[in-house]
């Protein structure tokens, strides 16, 4: 089982929409190339840009004829009734007209979670989506899990993100900590690659597929978001272990996949 996962395309509208659609075509056409391909991409949040609802049809259109399976996850930055408009019971909400869903391949499931909150850049999952997670783990324990969200469930030492991180982590943790078949957590938000140990899994948080966020690990330094060289990250189950590989996309000298 291989699972590409790319995080915040920040899809927009307007006269600047061209960058970022570019690059989010790129980086899928670099995992297109990949041999073997994956089974499966996840895009962990943040797919269009605050204010740019018009943005959602553009990235349908941009990866409606990707061959491979796609599923979106809701950011902060996200319009989840323009999400759902444009997606709403298509493959990249798992064929439901949620922004909470589970797909079951046969050596793993996918479960995505809605952290948005309205009004607020942090994120919450709340006590009911908890409790979907908690029995949607359970119906698969002998398979193992990547749940996937947007925001990350603990501080990562960059204190303006950590201030907008995901507010009800510890309650997260509660539910993780009760399913041992859970590879992985799958978040974005903060535009680097960052991995921590949490609730007796990994959270691997993706870099953007935009900008990368600067290392910003006080609050004297402005923040800023960089042109940097972007990628994504390819989780491998690989005899009963989950290897997590980070690859290069918009600086890779490789083979590009088209669609
Ligand atoms: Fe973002």
């Amino acid at each position: 089982m291989l699972i590409a996962h790319l995080s915040d395309p920040h899809i927009r509208t307007g006269p600047l929409a061209g960058e970022p659609a570019a690059n989010l075509h790129h980086a899928l056409g670099r995992i297109l190339a990949l041999q073997p391909q994956p089974d499966c991409v996840v895009i962990t949040g943040d797919l269009c840009q605050q204010g740019h609802a018009g943005a959602y049809p553009d990235l349908r259109a941009l990866i409606e004829n990707f061959p491979l399976p796609i599923h979106l996850t809701t950011g902060n930055h996200d319009d989840p009734d323009a999400l759902l408009a444009a997606f709403g019971g298509s493959r990249f909400l798992g064929g439901t007209t949620s922004t909470t869903y589970s797909v079951d391949y046969p050596a793993a499931t996918i479960i995505v979670l809605d952290s948005h909150r309205s009004g607020s850049p942090a994120g919450l999952l709340g006590d009911q989506q908890l409790a979907w997670l908690d029995a949607t783990l359970a119906r698969r324990p002998d398979v193992p899990a990547f749940v996937c969200l947007h925001h990350p469930p603990m501080p990562v030492g960059i204190p303006f993100l950590d201030d907008m991180r995901l507010d009800d982590g510890p309650a997260l943790a509660q539910v993780i900590t009760r399913h041992a078949h859970v590879s992985r957590i799958l978040a974005g938000h903060i535009h680097r690659v960052i991995f921590a140990p949490f609730a007796g899994t990994t959270v691997a948080i993706a870099p953007s597929t935009y900008r990368q966020s600067v290392l910003r690990m006080h609050d004297d330094q402005p923040p800023g978001y960089l042109a940097e060289p972007n990628g994504y990250l390819l989780h491998q189950l690989l005899d009963g272990n989950c290897i997590t590989h980070s690859v290069p996309a918009s600086h890779a000298a490789a083979v590009l996949g088209h669609f």
